[in-house]
């Protein structure tokens, strides 16, 4: 099963795919977390794209579509993986579309986490994440057992700096510029579908199943 998470940022796309991955068995595979790794680690790539990801703005396409490409060929995908945070252009779901039409697959399912923008401002600014593991929380909605420390793994959970209210509201006109037009790309090749991202998790995921079976 192979699905691709849509959704603007902060509409919940890497809560439901870790779901999704973890029921359905397969990769999940974020370019967010990709690059969030590498800056980490402090490698060349993490620095180019901490620069457009401080912005809001989107990594070019020539440090982002390989990352993909190169990891969807690994034999853990043979079963099926879910993308979060890719395609997030046109161009880039149209080279995603190239990759697979060479493995003689396609994508089966684009699911559109759908949540209006005044939902987002609130839900970015309560969000803290850990820089070490990537587990995400929420102060309100999902607080950690021990406030201001991930239950994962000890570390700090912190607000990403890309989550100010700011690079917010960049991240979500880039969202409507860029990325909001492959609802369209594949309502038109009849696999997407869309689940209202402003219900309880829960409820949210329960969609999710109901949409690729049990
Ligand atoms: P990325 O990490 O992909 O960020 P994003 O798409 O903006 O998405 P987020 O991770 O912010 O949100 P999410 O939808 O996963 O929500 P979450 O589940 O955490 O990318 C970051 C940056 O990297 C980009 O801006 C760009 O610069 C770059 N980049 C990445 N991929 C790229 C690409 N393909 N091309 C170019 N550049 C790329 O939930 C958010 C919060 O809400 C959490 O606190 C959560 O607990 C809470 N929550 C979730 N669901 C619910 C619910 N149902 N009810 C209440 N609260 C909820």
């Amino acid at each position: 099963m192979k699905i691709i998470m849509l959704g603007a940022p902060g509409a919940g796309k890497g809560t439901q795919a870790k779901q999704i991955a973890g029921k359905y068995r397969i990769p999940h595979i974020s370019t967010g977390d990709i690059f969030r790794a590498n800056i980490k680690e402090g490698t060349e790539l993490g620095a180019k794209a901490k620069t457009y990801m401080d912005q809001g703005l989107l990594v070019p396409d020539e440090l982002t579509v390989a990352l993909v490409t190169d990891r969807i060929v690994k034999d853990d995908c043979k079963d099926g993986f879910v993308l979060d945070g890719f395609p997030r252009t046109i161009a880039q779901a149209e080279t995603l579309d190239r990759a697979l039409a060479d493995m003689g697959q396609k994508m089966d399912y684009a699911i559109d986490v759908d949540v209006p923008d005044e939902n987002i401002i609130n839900r970015m600014g309560g969000r803290r994440a850990c820089l070490n593991c990537g587990a995400t929380y929420h102060i309100v909605n999902v607080p950690t057992k021990q406030e201001g420390i991930c239950d994962a793994c000890g570390s700090p959970v912190v607000l990403r700096d890309d989550d100010k209210p700011e690079t917010v509201k960049k991240r979500l006109s880039v969202y409507h510029e860029q990325t909001q037009p492959l609802i369209d790309y594949y309502k038109e090749q009849g696999i997407l579908k869309t689940v209202d991202g402003t219900l309880p998790m829960e409820d949210v995921f329960a969609g999710i199943v109901r949409i690729l079976g049990d």
